[in-house]
């Protein structure tokens, strides 16, 4: 995939080598073509919504545009579905307090031990209104127990908040077997997407679900979190919001004024999404260009892995890597060596990986990994090449073999 020379970043040099970028999964770099949106919409449209002449219309009509494109990113029924905020976690919280409006002491929640932080805090709040929060197990290869969920739902679970993959060991979590559980007890199911978006296709009309979050930074766009709800749910919750701003969705969970400028920046990410696709409308070309992005990103996984695997002293956590859906992401520990140490070391050498929990904090205390400062990851993205994978495993036996 030669798309290297749209993304400006990758010009980066470290002691005169070029940056290898494995650190997508914590926000991805963005494409020109997002950087001149943004600052397009400073130079020609900048004002505030709902006003009267030209700039603030265009403003108006640019929020609803993305807003559609992103509905035929997430298959959603039409634009009222799509709320913006200022990332994922802030929207959480917005709806978790909403929700908890609505709920009564002794009603349950389901969350997981595998789920970062952002899909745990804001229902773990929720205790203090006498609502009962449980918590799925997750097994030792960083997959859920599904039959720790099936015992742990019941007639009181009134939403079931959980990851569509991990940020931590790629996992890619069964959403429509949970579906299927929750339609029994009639519980409301919220998926955390923000691992998955950048890696598959996302199609909430099949999963069904009845929230869904995601973030434009992960997928090659600005910082702005995302929202997915059914058709007529978000009308049904009391957000927080002002007496005068419009009460109903897709506007009723957006607080303040929004980051036009990012906004118009997610607009571009998904047409650069597009660009790598092709077929007769959005949708097809949505479809076949993250099809392309992940097969891309499977080839490099598999020589990653197998890499990492054969260096002595790495030991590779989560679920089997070569076993798809998975995202192409990979934790390991590195025997003798504390993981902030390995990524230092890396980093000097112009190797970005992150080290730590990640926020998926849970999972590193139930792995016990939190005394040896958790895990080494890396993560690939569509810019990613077969050369920049062999610099890493170069410098990973070279120090750790
Ligand atoms: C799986 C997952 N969920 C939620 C978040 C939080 O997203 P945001 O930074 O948009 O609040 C992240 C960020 O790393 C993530 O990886």
């Amino acid at each position: 995939m030669n798309i290297r020379d749209q993304f400006p970043a990758l010009q980066r040099t470290i002691n005169g080598q070029p940056v290898v970028y494995l650190d997508g999964p914590a926000g991805t770099q963005v494409p020109q073509r997002v950087i001149d949106a943004v600052s397009n919409y400073y130079a020609t449209s900048n004002a505030n919504t709902h006003g009267r002449f030209a700039s603030s219309r265009q403003t108006g009509e640019l929020i609803r545009e993305v807003r559609k494109k992103l509905a035929v990113f997430l298959n959603a029924d039409n634009e009222n579905c799509i709320s913006f905020g200022q990332n994922m976690t802030t929207l959480n919280y917005s709806l978790s307090r909403a929700i908890g409006r609505v709920l009564r002491p002794g009603d349950e929640i389901l969350i997981t031990q595998l789920d970062h932080e952002a899909n745990r805090g804001p229902w773990l709040a929720l205790r203090e209104n006498g609502v009962v929060v449980r918590e799925v197990r997750m097994l030792s290869d960083g997959t859920l127990d599904y039959d720790d969920m099936a015992a742990k739902l019941n007639e009181r679970t009134r939403l079931v908040a959980m990851g569509y993959a991990s940020n931590l060991f790629g996992t890619v979590n069964d959403v429509f077997r949970v579906r299927e559980m929750t339609y029994r007890t009639g519980a409301w199911l919220l998926l955390d997407a923000v691992h998955a978006a950048p890696h598959m296709n996302i199609d909430v009309g099949s999963v069904d679900c009845d929230f869904l979050l995601c973030s434009a930074y992960k997928f090659y766009g600005p910082h702005v979190g995302i929202l997915y709800t059914r058709p007529g749910l978000l009308d049904s919750l009391p957000t927080d919001r002002l007496r005068t701003q419009e009460q109903h969705a897709p506007f009723s969970i957006e607080t303040g004024t929004l980051n036009h400028a990012a906004i118009a920046g997610v607009g571009a990410a998904i047409d650069f999404i597009a660009s790598l696709g092709n077929g007769p409308n959005l949708t097809a070309h949505l479809l076949t260009g993250m099809a392309n992005i992940l097969h891309h990103e499977k080839e490099l996984f598999h020589k990653l892995v197998s890499g990492l695997m054969n260096t002595l002293q790495v030991k590779l956590y989560g679920p089997p890597h070569d076993v798809w859906p998975r995202c192409p992401t990979v934790s390991f520990t590195v025997e003798g060596s504390m993981a902030s140490h390995v990524c230092q070391e890396l980093g000097e050498q112009g190797i970005f990986a992150w080290d730590g929990h990640f926020y998926a904090i849970r999972a590193a205390e139930v792995l016990g990994q939190i005394p040896f400062g958790g895990f080494v990851r890396m993560g690939l993205a569509a810019y990613c090449t077969h050369e920049d994978v062999e610099r890493t495993i170069e410098v990973m036996k070279k120090h750790y073999d």
